[in-house]
């Protein structure tokens, strides 16, 4: 069974999506939950995860200097062994002191093609932009900004959707969807 590391900042609905399949679907027997971690003691889905019963972690990064704050983070995690660390809406970009204990274990989801848009706002850019579809990204992390290999996409159909919200619930849906299967995969070729 993998041991995830689930990473957040805010609302913490990805996590929420992982937890579900852990305890009943495409996740159920293949991993687990070793710690969900937040830079921001406040987060709500820090609070969510606790009332599952997941185990909780949070270290604040609001005034730290980012390769200090990250060695540290990195540490504490370690003492959880995660086999996988898993961002879920950690708005971050990692130094290097981080990415190394992890190297090649280290996923993100993006909301957009990270071909095409990187960074915060992807869903404001695909509505603003108009477009007919976006794609929902699942990588591996590397140093870069949303540069890391592509594990799994999926395109979220936009056609009629007439307000940021709109295509943020169809957007999230998907995630909800690919983030689990595309672990289960990735843990199933691992093992
Ligand atoms: C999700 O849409 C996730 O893809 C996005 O933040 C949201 C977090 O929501 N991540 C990024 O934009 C990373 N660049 P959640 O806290 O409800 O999972």
């Amino acid at each position: 069974v993998a041991r995830l590391a689930i990473l957040l900042s805010g609302r913490g609905s990805n996590m929420l999506a992982l937890v579900k399949a852990i305890q009943g679907g495409v996740l159920q027997d293949l991993a687990e939950v070793a710690v969900v971690f937040s830079n921001k003691p406040d987060a709500p889905g820090l609070a969510a995860a606790a009332a599952l019963g997941c185990p909780t972690a949070a270290l604040p990064s609001q005034g730290r200097k980012r390769a200090e704050f990250d060695t540290e983070a990195a540490a504490l995690l370690q003492q959880y062994q995660p086999d996988f660390v898993v961002l879920a809406g950690y708005m971050r970009i990692l130094s290097p002191a981080f990415i190394q204990p992890f190297a090649g274990r280290i996923l993100n989801i993006h909301p957009a093609d990270t071909h095409q848009h990187q960074g915060l706002h992807a869903y404001e850019w695909a509505f603003d932009n108009h477009l007919a579809e976006t794609k929902i990204t699942v990588h591996l992390v590397d140093e870069g900004l949303d540069t890391g290999p592509i594990l799994a996409q999926r395109t979220v159909d936009l056609r009629g959707a007439e307000t940021l919200a709109e295509v943020e619930r169809r957007g999230l849906a998907v995630e909800h969807e690919l983030y689990a299967e595309t672990l289960a995969e990735l843990i199933r070729v691992k093992s």
